[in-house]
């Protein structure tokens, strides 16, 4: 049993924070098609963007299954405190921060992965959200700044004894962005080293590889984060597999495409038509490479301008496309 503070979860695959990505619409699908837990795009501390549009639209939970988990990014113990209990008021039952996203947008300031070289300042931080706040609250990490500095075990000891419920870890280093092989073996370290739950995180594609990845590292749960784009249905693939060793079908085409209608709505509805379409165009190519693959149709899509026409588009595309069954066993492969 996965259990975060007094949640217990309905299994143990987490859908990852992907800002652009684990949007609301995205958070909503996943929850019903079998993701245990998602945790939302980060959202900064830095007060004076609370009201951004964006921030807006990142802080909104409507309809979301519990917990809802909120992950918060900065580098100030007191503005994140702050951002921590400002987060809570507005419906987060976890914190989840950030010192896992390599993102220079977020390094430059020295928050995400970059806050991993100073220990004290992780301590401080930790301890001021703990403090802040009653929900528990969740850290993701790399294994360390680089590989030369690989200090995931230190920072794993400093969120135990700072109060940290549960400890996602991507098995690479900042300084390797998303490049070169994930390594277990800093995980696994991680694992004996500490008694709060640790979720493996880092290029994991299957239920297969899942179920290899939490025998190797002893991991309490997994964090499925780019092999969801397109396949929402993957966290629900993988927890069966966790759990009965049996892993079911992929949707089948016909399936697929009504599911593709559905988030494509919710997108539409939540952004509105000029951020929508936008923000659909990217699912949907995320969508079509596993469904179909000629390049030609996924231009097309990219030139249309309104939200009826890429409705008119998906349900003639449902209609070109074989109808099969995608059997995620053999993509992963
Ligand atoms: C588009 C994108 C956005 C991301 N945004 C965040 C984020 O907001 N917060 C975070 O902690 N990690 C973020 N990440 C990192 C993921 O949570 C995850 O750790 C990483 O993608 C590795 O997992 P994967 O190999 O399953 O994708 C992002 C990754 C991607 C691809």
């Amino acid at each position: 049993m996965f259990q975060i503070g007094p949640y217990k979860l309905a299994n143990s695959v987490v859908l990852a924070p992907m800002a652009g990505v684990s949007d609301l619409p995205f958070r909503r699908l996943c929850l019903e098609m079998g993701a245990g837990l998602t945790i939302g795009e980060m959202i900064s501390s830095n007060p004076d963007l609370r009201n951004t549009r964006k921030t807006l639209l990142r802080s909104r939970h409507d309809g979301e299954a519990e917990p809802r988990s909120v992950q918060i990014a900065g580098n100030e113990p007191a503005e994140m405190a702050a951002a921590a209990q400002y987060n809570v008021a507005r419906g987060a039952q976890i914190i989840d921060i950030n010192m896992g996203c390599p993102a220079k947008k977020v390094c430059r300031k020295a928050a995400g992965s970059a806050l991993l070289q100073n220990e004290p300042l992780v301590e401080y931080i930790l301890k001021a959200v703990v403090d802040a706040v009653t929900v528990p609250v969740t850290l993701k990490i790399r294994t360390g700044a680089s590989p030369e500095a690989r200090n995931g075990v230190a920072i794993a000891r400093i969120a135990e004894d700072a109060g940290i419920s549960a400890l996602a870890v991507h098995g690479r280093t900042r300084a390797c962005a998303f490049k070169g092989e994930v390594e277990y073996d800093t995980i696994a370290d991680i694992v004996n080293a500490v008694d709060l739950p640790v979720i493996a995180n880092g290029d994991i594609k299957s239920p297969k590889q899942a179920a290899s990845i939490i025998e190797y590292t002893g991991a309490a749960a997994v964090m499925i984060g780019r092999a969801a784009q397109g396949q929402p249905w993957i966290c629900g693939q993988i927890a069966t597999h966790l759990d009965s060793g049996v892993t079911p079908p992929a949707p089948n085409c016909d399936e697929q495409f009504a599911i593709i209608m559905r988030h494509i709505n919710a997108v539409h509805a939540f952004y509105g038509d000029f951020m929508g379409v936008r923000i659909t165009r990217k699912h949907f190519g995320w969508y079509m490479q596993h469904l179909n693959s000629d390049p030609g149709l996924r231009r097309a899509f990219n030139a249309l301008q309104t939200c009826e026409e890429q409705l008119r588009a998906i349900e003639h595309y449902s209609q070109i496309t074989e109808s099969r069954t995608t059997n995620i066993e053999v993509l992963a492969a």
